[in-house]
């Protein structure tokens, strides 16, 4: 679940502050403006500040604002019209719940003409409306990806309040919204949530028959309720359970699900329930995606691994004897749903191996997570809370859906991967599960990063006592060099003959480095393999 804090986002002149006081106010919560507190911590009006500063120098003092308020709890802010077209301002909206206040130009205009601050508003000097509409042009994909969008036009403060309201209680449970080019889709996050599944079904307007695949460790524990949540929400509903394990994610298991399924004549209007690890999500998703040219289908991921990172994102497919993964579709789900009640029958070894996901998330892109992360670890029952696989999750659906084909952004989630990877490949996907394999590779990009003075050697060492923490390993030894730098440089990472390093340069920020030069990368994979 996000936490309680709720951003408004939109151009100058969309009652940003005076409905966010109310807000506030029906809340019980603190209202900040992060303009106001621009001017406080910088001692000057913002016209000042552009105007010897500059602008760039003015977004710095924002991105640092927001973060502050990144922080805080039960506060709903305002932020200032540009606050989403910076990383810092993006990285700090994305903690809480955002809503963009759609208004027009020529309503936003007319508002601000009886504003007299807005007079002194240094990127709105001359034609108003004129300048209003070009700010919506360019910063109008940035708005796009709120978790809430109102249209104000028409409406009274009051009234929008009570629509910011609204969408806050529905999303109450959903973590985040994945939105890709055409497709948007929740994640929910919620303890209990797997006896819902059939009402967040209906909810996504799925109409025909649920197809359940599960695998035989899950289907005797989690296939029945939710078969049951299903009817109850008058599906008809089927199972069908596949052998467990990695070696069965391949074309030959998909082509036994395609003979239930065709032999069931399923519909383009039926759907897939994928219940289970990353394997059957993976699995079930490219069967989905692939039949009938793709119908549609629901994640339901029963591992920290698939909550955290595999059912999310659209990435489905299977093995091939000549690699992993080889096989695959681009295909996203009408929905996710996680319910962290059903990690209790994880084996402890897939457990903590899925919080090597989770804390990558944090040390990529949330510094505030790993405090927080540094706070649970040790304690079971914190560690698998809502709150902390919610925050993981907005991570990961936060960078989908600005890079939904890894052209990009995406390439961060690679932390520890070129390592881990390769550690995973020479040993046969059988000594080191993935999570086990991206924490050692964590520690080897985090070497990484200091050698080449990134990073300093306090924040590789929290980075070090937290994976020790979660009982993930931070060594593998034994396991030979030269097979493990052979396997890196054919990784799918590779891009021109250069390794495409993610590297940290502090807690929270992650960076793409392809220029790392060999001797400082082996040396950080010796020590790791030792
Ligand atoms: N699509 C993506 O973006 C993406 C990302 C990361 C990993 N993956 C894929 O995910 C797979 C690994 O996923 P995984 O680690 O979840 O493995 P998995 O699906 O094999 O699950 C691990 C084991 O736990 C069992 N299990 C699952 N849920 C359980 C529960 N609640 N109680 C008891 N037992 C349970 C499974 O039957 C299995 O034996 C790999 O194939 C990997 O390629 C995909």
């Amino acid at each position: 679940m996000r936490r309680a804090r709720i951003f408004l986002v939109g151009i100058s002149g969309a009652g940003k502050s005076t409905v966010g006081r109310l807000v506030a106010d029906r809340l019980g919560w603190d209202f900040a403006d992060s303009d106001d507190l621009i001017e406080e911590r910088a001692g000057r009006k913002i016209p000042e500040i552009f105007a010897t500063d500059g602008e760039a120098n003015f977004r710095e003092i924002e991105a640092t604002v927001l973060g502050d308020l990144a922080r805080r709890e039960r506060v709903v802010v305002s932020t200032g019209g540009g606050a989403p077209t910076t990383e810092g301002g993006r990285a700090a909206i994305q903690t809480g719940f955002s809503v963009w206040l759609e208004v027009s130009p020529g309503a936003a205009a007319r508002r601000l003409s009886v504003d007299p601050a807005a007079a002194t508003r240094p990127l709105l000097a001359g034609d108003a409306e004129g300048r209003l509409a070009g700010l919506l042009a360019t910063r109008g994909p940035q708005y796009r990806l709120s978790d809430a969008s109102v249209a104000v036009d028409g409406l009274s403060p009051v009234q929008v309040a009570d629509r910011i309201l609204e969408c806050w209680e529905k999303a109450a449970d959903v973590a985040a919204t994945v939105r890709t080019p055409g497709v948007e889709y929740p994640v929910v996050v919620a303890e209990g949530a797997l006896g819902r599944l059939g009402a967040i079904c209906r909810d996504r307007g799925l109409k025909g028959r649920a197809f359940l695949v599960t695998d035989t460790n899950v289907g005797p524990l989690l296939a029945a309720p939710a078969l049951r949540s299903l009817a109850s929400a008058d599906y008809e509903a089927a199972s069908f359970v596949i052998p467990a394990g990695e070696e069965q994610k391949t074309l030959a298991t998909v082509g036994t699900v395609y003979d239930w399924l065709l032999k069931a004549k399923v519909e383009r209007s039926d759907f897939v329930v994928c219940l289970g690890g990353g394997v059957v999500t993976d699995l079930a998703g490219f069967t989905a995606a692939t039949i009938l040219r793709g119908i549609p289908f629901v994640h339901v991921p029963t591992t920290l691994l698939g909550m955290a990172d595999a059912a999310i994102g659209g990435k489905t497919g299977v093995d091939h004897p000549l690699g992993k993964n080889m096989i695959g579709a681009f295909a996203q789900p009408k929905a996710v749903v996680i319910d962290p009640q059903v990690l209790e029958t994880l084996p402890d070894r897939q457990r903590r191996a899925g919080w090597a996901e989770v804390i990558k998330h944090g040390f990529i892109l949330d510094e505030q997570l790993v405090c927080d992360l540094e706070a649970a670890a040790g304690d079971p029952r914190s560690m698998l809370s809502a709150d902390l696989i919610g925050r993981s999750v907005a991570i990961k659906a936060a960078i989908v859906s600005e890079d939904e084909r890894e052209q990009g952004r995406r390439t961060l989630l690679n932390y520890g991967h070129t390592v881990g990877h390769a550690i995973e490949s020479v040993t046969g996907y059988s000594t080191y599960l993935h999570g086990e394999g991206v924490a050692i590779g964590m520690l080897a990009a985090g070497l990484i990063s200091v050698e080449l003075g990134m990073l300093d050697w306090a924040a590789f060492e929290r980075q070090q006592a937290l994976i020790r923490a979660c009982g993930l390993p931070e060594h593998a030894p034994e396991v030979p060099i030269e097979a493990v730098i052979d396997a890196m440089s054919r990784d799918k990472k590779v891009r021109g003959g250069a390794i495409q390093w993610v590297l940290l340069d502090r807690i929270g920020h992650a960076v793409v480095r392809d220029a790392v030069p060999e001797e400082v990368a082996r040396r950080a994979v010796e020590a790791v393999l030792s």
